[in-house]
């Protein structure tokens, strides 16, 4: 069975939402699924997942420092032990998926276009 893993930060409840409902399809799907928030995710290891999730806020256009910061740590961490490279090619099997959620208007379906 595929073991996947969604990491996601949230700080008013919607990056959240939008991470359990992800969690509930693909266990409909039969899928084994770990939820974590960012702050508990320090110890996972990549590798030992097939398919991960990344979901932040947008937070002034960019994703919240504490996903930034996570994923900076982890590739530093794989490279130092050269277990990725720059340009490495894919790895078979592993999949990775990022999400956001946002409300300003700059983003999205153009909120003030008229509807004529
Ligand atoms: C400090 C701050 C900066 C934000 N910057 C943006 C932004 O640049 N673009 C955007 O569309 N939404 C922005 N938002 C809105 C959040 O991305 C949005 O409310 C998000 O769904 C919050 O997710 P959460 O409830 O999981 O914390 C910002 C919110 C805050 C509090």
């Amino acid at each position: 069975m595929e073991k996947t893993i969604i990491i996601y930060e949230s700080k008013t409840g919607n990056t959240e939402k939008v991470a359990l409902t992800i969690k509930d399809g693909l266990e409909d799907a039969g899928l084994e699924v770990s939820l974590k928030k960012v702050d508990d995710a320090s110890n996972i290891d990549f590798f030992d997942y097939d398919l991960i999730y990344i979901g932040s806020p947008s937070y002034n256009w960019r994703p919240i420092k504490s996903i930034s910061d996570f994923l900076t740590n982890k590739f530093n961490n794989y490279k130092e032990k050269g277990k990725i490279k720059i340009g490495s090619p894919r790895i078979p099997g592993k999949n990775s998926l990022v999400f956001c959620t946002y409300s300003g208007p700059h983003t999205g379906m153009r909120p003030f276009q008229r509807v004529k």
